[in-house]
C-alpha cells in the first residue's frame, strides 16, 4: 500500500529527448528513452499527486491518470514547462535536452552536391530550462529537481551542477554499460542542496522515482 504522501500536491515531470530539426527530415537528438521521467509520473500518481507529464519523443503508453503534454524541441519543452509550472508544487526535469539546436531550420530537405565538401551545420545554445526554473520560482516553497548523467567524477561533478542549476535536489547517474539510456534499471544518488546524499542502489526505475518522491515529500513536510 503506498501512502498518498503527495495529495493535494501538483507535480510537473518532463521526459523523453528533445529533437532539434535540421530540415524536414533530420534532426539532432538523443537516447534517453523517457522510462526514468515515466516511471516519476506513474508513482507520484500512485501517492496521490496531480501529475502533468511533458513528453519529448518518447514511445511509451501514456501513464494512467496523468494528464500528458507532448513536444518535440527544447523551445517547446521550455514553454510547456514554464505554463505549468506556474502552479505547481514540484518541478522534476527528467527530460534529456538538446543543448543546442542548428542555427536555422531549411524548409526543403537538404541536398548534397557532387564534388561539394561536407557541410558546416552552425549550432546555437538552447535555453536551460531547469537553471530557468530554478532561479524563478513559480510560487514560494516551489521544489525543483534535476538529473544529470555523468561518466566520470560522478559526485564532485553533480555537487557542482547542482550549484550551477540551483536546483533543491539532483539526481546524478553514471552513464554505463546496462544503466541509464533505454534501460528499466538505473543507479545513482541524489544529492540535495542541504549537502545530504541519498545513495540509490542499482534497481528498477520506479525505486529510484520513490526515492526521489520520499525526499520531495519529506522537504514539503517540513515547510
Ligand atoms: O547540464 P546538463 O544537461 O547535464 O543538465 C541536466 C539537467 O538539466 C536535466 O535535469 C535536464 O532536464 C536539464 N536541462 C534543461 N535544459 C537544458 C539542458 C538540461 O533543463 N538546456
Amino acid at each position: 500500500v503506498t501512502e498518498p504522501d503527495l495529495a493535494g500536491r501538483h507535480v510537473v515531470i518532463s521526459a523523453g529527448g528533445t529533437r532539434e530539426p535540421l530540415d524536414p527530415v533530420r534532426y539532432l537528438g538523443n537516447r534517453s528513452s523517457g522510462k526514468q521521467g515515466y516511471a516519476l509520473a506513474r508513482t507520484a500518481v500512485a501517492r496521490g499527486a496531480r501529475v502533468t507529464l511533458i513528453e519529448a519523443n518518447t514511445q511509451l503508453p501514456d501513464p494512467a491518470g496523468a494528464d500528458v503534454v507532448r513536444v518535440g524541441t527544447a523551445v517547446q519543452l521550455r514553454e510547456a514547462v514554464l505554463k505549468a509550472a506556474a502552479d505547481a508544487d514540484v518541478v522534476v526535469m527528467a527530460a534529456a535536452v538538446a543543448d543546442f539546436r542548428p542555427a536555422a531550420y531549411a524548409p526543403g530537405k537538404i541536398k548534397k552536391k557532387d564534388g561539394e565538401e561536407a557541410p558546416a551545420v552552425p549550432l546555437v545554445r538552447n535555453p536551460d530550462i531547469l537553471a530557468e526554473v530554478a532561479a524563478d520560482r513559480a510560487r514560494p516553497g516551489q521544489l525543483v529537481v534535476g538529473f544529470a548523467a555523468e561518466t566520470d567524477d560522478v559526485l564532485a561533478n553533480g555537487r557542482a551542477k547542482l550549484r550551477r542549476k540551483g536546483c533543491d535536489l539532483l539526481v546524478v547517474n553514471e552513464v554505463g554499460e546496462r544503466k541509464t539510456f533505454g534501460s528499466e534499471e538505473n543507479e545513482a544518488v541524489v544529492l540535495g542542496a542541504d549537502g545530504t546524499e541519498t545513495p540509490v542502489p542499482y534497481g528498477p526505475k520506479e525505486a529510484l522515482a520513490d526515492t526521489v518522491w520520499d525526499l520531495v515529500s519529506g522537504r514539503l513536510r517540513e515547510m
